[in-house]
């Protein structure tokens, strides 16, 4: 591994990082492995305001954990609370910016009374701690308002993603049981009027537990509102009290649900728990985004997803940080929108995707050149492997060879971020996630659960709980036990390859199951095959990844059909619009290709395997001793050639 490049921290650096120097980080670690009950319980006095103290650190009964056990503390309080009232509710929480170019800057302060307001409102409404709320929001600041109002009355959020469909939406709604969805008219993007709220509508068609649905006013577009339902913002929150106190919540309280792709069709509702996370999230911040009490963060993500949750929502603002969301696109009006919002709030951490990066590479340095992005100390990424040619572009053209950068693995499941660099202490090479965070006990594995040797592939793993951990998935206990524990008992399965290389680097490869990532979003080939098959001019339906140059996967569909006489080219179009329908426009396939038959082993599971090499390479070379019907193989590759 000779050619890669490494990038040790500079002296100017390491000497304002919060963990500096190799000798810094190791000791951590150290203390971590051999002492965990003492370094997490340490941690949790320190960074955590307890309503009451726990008891003990943790408790493992494999594949349950518990973290500071018997404790009771609020996630809003520590979030917004703690920082007003250590005199620091004069601090900008919030520097938004709409896609419109609309600005608002929100104080703790002012956060705190708005969150109570709101909370206040919501309990006029009838909402109470143990019930579950829906929100489904653009990035807007009412939407940290909404997630951490629920979270002081301890009711249980679920963020859906403002790209999914009102089916996903229904069918995440149903699985939670949710009381409350929380929404807006829209959001702006692209310069348009993306609406929320008739997604609301149609979903609420079918999902009885609903009994209040409230309504942010962003675009000001037209709305229909149930009588008796639907409550605007306003109202909810219009003559409340600026006082509502924080619930004291247990420890292992239900803080959220975030629904992610597995390997089945249906989405898997991952728990997260309140004073585990809340630490890790903290720590994570600390660590690898080094944060200072001047520093103007910023998470280009979307609350949607997880990083949202963990490095825009609890991390940062469980820190007291100053950050900058923006609600549209990177390319509206210019493909410079994000460097010009950099440039003139200071931005000193950005923290994006490789998607993002490789899309904005595409169009040119001119962009980035174009604006002062001096104030940037500090770069990261996440959601997908990061390839070496972006990293440096990234580091070159983005940090002009000053800002180290953290490529930061880590899952839903996870809750924050377990391998990555603490940037003023590890030296990096582009592509590798470095080495693991303190407590974290990762490691490469074959199928008997042995670490392999350097340099060699095998599965990912995690050896001990960790507080962040999923907790389960909701109301499927069962399926946490065999999605994660079961192929290595004891052992958390992450469902990812990856090496080790001399150094103890990770060098993470990428997917084992039939997961897709495209855009850094995780998709379940099952999900876009049940979505296919539900249309009623297909039989059968294979899905599988293709490489794709700016959003690592697209979504490569084999199709047969049912008998009958269909114009292949509308109906391609249509069961990428029906795909979209089902699940969101982001899972829409890029390519359909339709196909007598699919080649399947002699028990009749389709050969992804061979797909995806056909896909890839546009030949099959591989092993294909159990194929049932070889032809299949060979007319598939000579239809692409055809097509070509
Ligand atoms: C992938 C996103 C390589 C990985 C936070 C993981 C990465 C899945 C990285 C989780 C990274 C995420 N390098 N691969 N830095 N970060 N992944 O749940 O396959 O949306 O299992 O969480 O994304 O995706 P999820």
């Amino acid at each position: 591994m000779s050619q890669v490049n490494v990038y040790p921290p500079s002296a100017e650096f390491v000497e304002r990082a919060n963990v500096s120097g190799m000798e810094a980080y190791k000791a951590l670690y150290k203390r971590a492995a051999e002492k965990p009950e003492e370094f997490w319980g340490e941690l949790a006095k320190e960074k955590i305001s307890w309503m009451e103290p726990f008891s003990h650190v943790f408790e493992w009964e494999p594949p349950f954990a518990k973290w500071f056990v018997g404790g009771k503390t609020n996630a809003c309080f520590n979030c917004v609370d703690r920082h007003v009232l250590a005199g620091h509710g004069e601090k900008v929480a919030l520097l938004f910016e709409g896609e419109p170019g609309d600005t608002r800057k929100v104080t703790y302060s002012e956060l705190l009374a708005d969150i109570s307001r709101f909370a206040n409102g919501l309990l006029k409404l009838g909402v109470k701690t143990g019930d579950r709320a829906i929100i489904y929001m653009p990035m807007i600041p009412e939407a940290v308002v909404a997630m951490l109002a629920c979270a002081r009355l301890g009711v249980t959020h679920s963020v859906v993603f403002g790209g999914f469909s009102s089916e996903a939406l229904k069918a995440r709604i149903q699985d939670l049981g949710a009381k409350l969805v929380i929404t807006a008219d829209g959001g702006w993007r692209r310069g348009k009027e993306i609406k929320l709220k008739p997604a609301v509508d149609e979903a609420l068609n079918d999902c009885p537990t609903v009994e209040s649905v409230v309504v942010c006013a962003r675009t000001k577009g037209s709305v229909e509102m149930v009588h008796g339902r639907d409550h605007w913002w306003h109202a909810v929150e219009a003559g409340q009290s600026e006082n509502c106190p924080a619930v004291p919540l247990d420890s292992e309280h239900p803080l959220f649900v975030l629904y992610t792709s597995g390997t089945t069709g249906k989405p898997k509702g991952i728990l997260h728990t309140t004073a585990g996370y809340l630490l890790q999230a903290a720590m994570t911040m600390e660590w690898v985004f080094d944060l200072k009490a001047d520093d103007i963060y910023w998470c280009t993500a979307d609350i949607g997803w997880v990083t949202g949750h963990s490095y825009i929502v609890y991390g940062p603002m469980s820190r007291g940080a100053t950050q900058i969301i923006y609600e549209g696109a990177p390319d509206t009006p210019g493909f410079d929108r994000w460097w010009k919002i950099v440039a003139h709030f200071k931005a000193t951490v950005f923290y994006t995707s490789p998607t993002a990066i490789r899309a904005l590479i595409r169009q040119g340095n001119q962009w980035p050149e174009a604006h002062d992005l001096s104030s940037l100390r500090l770069l990261g990424s996440v959601g997908e492997p990061i390839n070496p040619a972006a990293w440096e572009w990234y580091y070159n053209v983005i940090g002009k060879g000053r800002c180290p950068i953290v490529d930061t693995w880590w899952q839903t499941e996870t809750g924050t971020i377990l391998i990555a660099p603490m940037p003023g202490a590890v030296p990096l090479k582009p592509g590798s996630g470095t080495l693991p965070m303190p407590g974290v006990m990762a490691d490469v594995v074959d199928l008997d659960g042995n670490s392999v040797g350097a340099n060699q592939e095998g599965y990912l793993i995690v050896r001990r709980p960790w507080p962040s951990m999923v907790r389960t998935i909701w109301g499927d206990p069962q399926r946490f036990q065999d999605q994660y524990w079961s192929r290595l008992p004891g052992n958390y399965f992450t469902g990812d390859a990856a090496r080790r290389d001399e150094d103890g680097y990770f060098w993470v490869l990428g997917r084992v199951d039939d997961v897709l990532n495209v855009s850094g979003h995780r998709l379940s080939t099952m999900e876009v095959e049940s979505a296919l098959v539900r249309h009623p001019a297909v039989a059968e339906a294979a899905v599988v990844g293709k490489p794709h140059e700016i959003t690592g996967q697209s979504v490569c569909c084999f199709v047969t059909l049912k008998k009958g006489d269909f114009d292949h080219e509308a109906l391609g179009k249509e069961l990428r619009q029906w795909v979209g329908h089902e699940i969101g426009a982001f899972a829409r396939p890029e390519e359909i290709r339709f196909s007598d038959a699919l080649p399947k082993t002699r028990s009749g599971k389709i050969m992804r395997r061979l797909l995806r090499e056909l896909v890839t390479n546009n030949t099959v070379a591989g092993d294909v001793t159990t194929l049932e019907d070889l032809s299949v193989i060979t007319k598939l590759a000579a239809q692409h050639d055809d097509e070509a």
